[in-house]
């Protein structure tokens, strides 16, 4: 396994921020999975979704993760869906200590009507599609992740310290066995 700590969560759970926290705590340069293929494909997740359709964005995941494995030392947000192929799930655990972020629906749906950046939530009913696209994602979560924090009554510092102690803690052990 690398020596990256990866984040992953559904929309709204607060991967980029704290991504952003655990980057400027440790020194690890972040890399946030949705910036990469904005940067690389010359526009926002919206219009790539649009243009192009799903599929095409989740090959588009699916590559990134492939090029992240010559990654160390990172911390890595990704997309809240990119737990949804089996060969991502397998690519995040090779790229390092996988951290999923819990959230309420009621938070989940409070945080992501802020902005109308995420196509699959820019309709009518994006409750209905939180919690559909929650059952069907809860179990690939939990089966990628190493550790879960559930987020809804800590502060963003202490979910950044958590992280970091625990990872140290992993990282620390496995150096042990090798
Ligand atoms: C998606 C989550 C988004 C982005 C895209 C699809 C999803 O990222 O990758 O809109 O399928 O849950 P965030 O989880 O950072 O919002």
């Amino acid at each position: 396994m690398q020596r990256n700590i990866i984040l992953i969560g559904f929309m709204g759970t607060g991967k980029s921020t704290i991504g952003r926290n655990l980057s400027r705590a440790s020194g690890c340069t972040l890399i946030d999975t949705d910036n990469l293929l904005e940067e690389q494909e010359g526009c926002a997740i919206s219009q790539i979704f649009a243009q192009k359709g799903e599929d095409s964005f989740r090959d588009l995941e699916t590559r990134a993760l492939r090029e992240l494995t010559q990654h160390q030392g990172h911390v890595i947000a990704t997309g809240g869906g990119i737990i949804g192929r089996e060969e991502n799930r397998q690519l995040l655990r090779q790229l390092g200590y996988v951290v999923w972020l819990i959230a309420k629906p009621s938070e989940i749906l409070k945080r992501t009507a802020r902005n109308n950046s995420r196509p699959l939530l820019n309709h009518k009913d994006p409750e209905k599609t939180i919690r559909e696209l929650l059952e069907q994602r809860t179990p690939l979560y939990r089966e990628t992740a190493h550790l879960e924090i559930e987020t809804d009554h800590l502060s963003f510092e202490e979910v950044t310290a958590g992280i970091i102690e625990s990872a140290r803690y992993h990282f620390g052990s496995q150096a042990e066995q090798e």
